[in-house]
């Protein structure tokens, strides 16, 4: 499995300096509004490719006032070998990553941790914009195709030339060529990798389980080979230019959601019911890369506890240690976990004087 053995923080937030190891059991973190559970999880979350839970900016997670560099250095385990990772970021100059004390581009953090994790604000997931889901489907991607995000940066960095020339209504054939048959290669591997995942979360749900199981559909109007994509971006070039951007392609898809058995659209399910969902995926996700690569995800649940009633609590805590996946969850009171009893550990995490402390603490 993947674990996350050791953390350190210096700066990170509120979080002037924290350590603790990890002993791949389940992570209970409790402590009031404010004590710094999520800023805790956010650090986690930066140990995967991209901005973390909060999608925040690397001047944003300097601790303030002091307003010096932040650090996270972490230990992962990841099927018995060990990796250092080292992620720093000072004012004025992008975040830096080590992997085994070379540089690396973020990217290269998809091939050593798969991480998931679902937030509060993950709440109004299938209620609000495409962009969110998008984003969580190749999170789901990511775990089963560690080179998803070379592909989506590719993409993207391919696309936003191209939407460049839109603009500035460039109208050079051989250009607009070149960069379509760059976005088509890693558009068509984007498509294709999506579809694999959904099929891949399909087999593994599982119908006996309390959390519901969504049947999932990729919405997208973009051909799915590379030739036919290619092909749509030159037919579209005209009408393209006038909108001034790329009007079809993998940037645009939607991840489409049924509650199965009720066949009811899950922006149509009730709160509870639309995080029980999510909590379903990440379940069948865990489960799926178990089975496939024998190393389940860290999962990262911040607040997940408070929504759900004590039977779902339950199962939720039976079903993450029946996966071993490594999950570290978060709530304000210990009394949220006493189910997960001796096979959490457990940390209370406390603010002082504006700076968060964290302390191993048995669950009571
Ligand atoms: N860059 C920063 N420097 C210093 N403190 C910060 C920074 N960013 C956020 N904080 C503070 O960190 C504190 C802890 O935030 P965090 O979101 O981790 O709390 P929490 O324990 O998750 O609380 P809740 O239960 O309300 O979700 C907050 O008081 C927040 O204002
Ligand atoms: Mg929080």
């Amino acid at each position: 499995m993947t674990r996350l053995t050791h953390l350190r923080l210096a700066h990170f937030r509120s979080h002037i300096r924290a350590e603790a190891g990890f002993d791949g059991r389940p992570v209970v973190l409790f402590g009031d509004n404010g004590a710094g559970k999520t800023n805790l999880l956010e650090a986690i979350s930066l140990l995967s490719p991209g901005r973390g839970l909060r999608r925040a900016a690397a001047e944003d997670l300097i601790a303030q006032p002091e307003g010096l560099g932040w650090k996270i250095a972490a230990t992962l385990n990841r099927a018995g070998t060990l990796h250092d990772i080292e992620t720093e970021g000072r004012p004025g100059s992008p975040r830096s990553l080590r992997i085994d004390d070379k540089a690396a581009p973020q990217s290269a953090l998809g091939r050593v941790s798969a991480m998931l994790w679902l937030t509060p604000a993950m709440d109004r997931l299938w209620i609000e914009g495409a962009e969110g889901r998008r984003r969580f489907l190749d999170r789901l991607v990511l775990g089963f195709e560690p080179d998803h995000a070379e592909a989506v940066l590719g993409y993207e960095k391919a696309m936003r030339e191209r939407n460049r020339l839109l603009r500035e209504e460039v109208r050079d054939a051989a250009w607009y060529g070149a960069l379509e048959t760059r976005m088509a290669g890693f558009g068509a591997q984007i498509i294709a990798n999506r579809a694999a995942t959904l099929a891949r979360l399909a087999a593994a749900s599982d119908p006996d389980s309390p959390f519901p199981h969504a049947d999932l559909t990729l919405l997208d109007d973009a051909p799915p080979d590379e030739f036919s994509l290619a092909e749509a971006w030159a037919e579209g070039r005209r009408r393209d230019m006038a909108a001034g951007r790329t009007l079809i392609g993998p940037h645009r898809a939607d991840l489409g959601a049924v509650w199965g058995a009720r066949g009811m659209p899950a922006a149509q399910c009730s709160t509870g019911e639309q995080k029980a969902m999510l909590i379903a995926l990440i379940l069948a996700h865990a489960r799926a890369l178990r089975q496939d690569t024998g190393i389940p995800p860290i999962v990262l649940l911040d607040e997940v506890a408070a929504h759900l009633d004590e039977g779902r609590r339950a199962a939720l805590y039976d079903a993450i240690c029946t996966l071993g996946a490594q999950a570290f969850l978060s709530g304000t009171g210990p009394e949220l976990f006493t189910h997960l009893g001796t096979r959490a550990q457990c940390f209370r995490v406390h603010a002082d004087a504006g700076h968060s402390n964290l302390q191993e603490s048995p669950l009571p």
